[in-house]
């Protein structure tokens, strides 16, 4: 397993590009299942979780076909309509293709997601929704079957509560229901916005994406198109984050400033400097002291919970008590031991964290237990004294493409170490 081995206490200085948004890269592959047609697909990042889509789909029966960072995906004939436990437990977001399956071959059988380590990450909104365009559902041996041999029906379905791969599916299910869909309390992610214009360019009918309610004039057919994919907010507020920190001079490249509202009113509210520094770059520093600001996750607009690990790490940086209440995982606090091992002062109160600062941190021995807790002890490691080991980096090798590397050429001592 590989491991992370980080000299603290370098400011990040010089350029770091954003790679492609793993979270639109995703429902964009799961999209390609709608069409026999190829879609071609730039700035898809090859990260892990790219890479068991790209398995997913091959054994759907898609062809596969990467260069230059180009992808290309044709699903001629859909052999296989199923997602298997072995692809779906080690990525949620398999669920993904379940609309597109049951939309294009009138049949799915995809494995049900079991626990997660941020918390029980239902499938429950994406199956109602289904049943309303009429797939009929059954579960077997821990699969679940939805069946629509007559093709999907376009209908009103609203989401009880606001779910962005859940968006997603019922999205792709209805560009090829038979009919007008309206999806209400929808997600208003950028990744669903997205999805939404690579659907367009194959021939859907959509209006609405962005906004929450969403609505689809269902198609025959679908053809082939070619799409880039946005750039990763989460990516791009974690070197944010880091510049920051690490009380560096960075500037963030191919980055969507549109896209990061709610974390750059933060960062400026906490003290960090943050200029643009070109249509899509953004510069930071932290020359001053850091102030504590609360923060609340919400779905978009609203403060990411993606990103919440991250900011965290800061504020044990910051002057005063700053509460970071988590609103849409029940568990997602996994990084707070970790990062109190290497010095922090935080409390956790059911769904508050509470960051009382600043206190130094030491380098220490940490394990990665998610994504974007694994990033944040990256962070604090950036900014600590000595040296850390983080611990199965695979967590943060399933959305961040060589983040050694990138942060490396800003002038990081980080490396990875592989024991054989
Ligand atoms: N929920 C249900 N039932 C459902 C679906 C969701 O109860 O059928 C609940 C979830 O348990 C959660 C809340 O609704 O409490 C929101 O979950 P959502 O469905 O929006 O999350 P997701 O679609 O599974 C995506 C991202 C996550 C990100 C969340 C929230 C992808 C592939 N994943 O997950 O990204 O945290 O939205 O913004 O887009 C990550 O990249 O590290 C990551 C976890």
């Amino acid at each position: 397993m590989d491991k992370f081995l980080i000299e603290g206490g370098v400011p990040l200085e010089g350029e770091i590009d954003v790679s492609g948004a793993k979270n639109s890269a995703l429902p964009a592959l799961a999209a390609c299942l709608l069409t026999q047609e190829p879609v071609t697909l730039r700035r898809i990042p090859l990260v892990r979780d790219v890479l068991t889509m790209l398995r997913l789909l091959e054994r759907c029966g898609a062809a596969v076909h990467s260069e230059d960072g180009v992808l290309r995906v044709q699903a001629a004939e859909i052999v296989h309509p199923e997602a298997p436990y072995e692809l779906v437990k080690t990525m949620r977001a398999s669920s993904l293709v379940l609309g597109p399956l049951v939309a294009r071959c009138g049949r799915a059988r995809v494995s049900l997601p079991g626990g997660c380590a941020i918390g029980a990450r239902p499938i429950n909104l994406h199956l109602a929704g289904l049943e309303q365009l009429g797939a009929r559902l059954s579960q077997e041996h821990g699969y679940i079957i939805a069946e629509a041999p007559d093709g999907l029906r376009g209908a009103t379905v609203h989401f009880d509560r606001i779910t962005v791969t859940g968006t997603e599916d019922l999205l792709m299910a209805a560009v090829l229901a038979d009919g007008e869909t309206v999806l209400s309390n929808a997600a208003r992610e950028p990744e669903v916005v997205d999805l939404a214009a690579l659907l367009i360019q194959m021939g859907a009918r959509i209006e609405g994406a962005g906004t929450s309610t969403i609505r689809v004039q269902g198609v025959r057919r679908l053809r082939g198109a070619e799409h880039a994919i946005i750039a990763d907010r989460i990516e791009a507020g974690t070197f944010l984050i880091a510049g920051a920190i690490t009380r560096g001079h960075l500037v963030v490249r191919r980055c969507e400033p549109a896209h990061l509202t709610s974390l750059l009113h933060k960062l400026r509210q906490a003290g960090v400097e943050i200029t643009q520094a070109g249509p899509d770059a953004l510069a930071v520093r932290a020359p001053g002291k850091l102030v504590s600001v609360d923060a609340t996750t919400e779905e978009y607009p609203g403060f990411a919970t993606d990103l919440q690990a991250q900011y965290m790490a800061l504020m044990t940086q910051a002057h005063g008590i700053s509460i970071i209440t988590e609103t849409i995982f029940e568990n997602r606090f996994m990084h707070v031991l970790e990062l109190v091992r290497m010095g922090a002062n935080i409390r956790v109160e059911g769904r508050q964290a509470i960051v009382a600062g600043p206190t130094p941190l030491s380098g220490a021995a940490v394990i990665a237990s998610d994504l974007r807790a694994s990033a944040s002890l990256v962070l604090a490691g950036l900014a600590a004294r000595g040296q850390t080991v983080l611990d199965r980096v695979y967590h943060i090798d399933r959305g961040y493409e060589r983040i050694e590397e990138k942060l490396a050429r800003a002038g990081a001592r980080i490396r990875r170490i592989s024991d054989l």
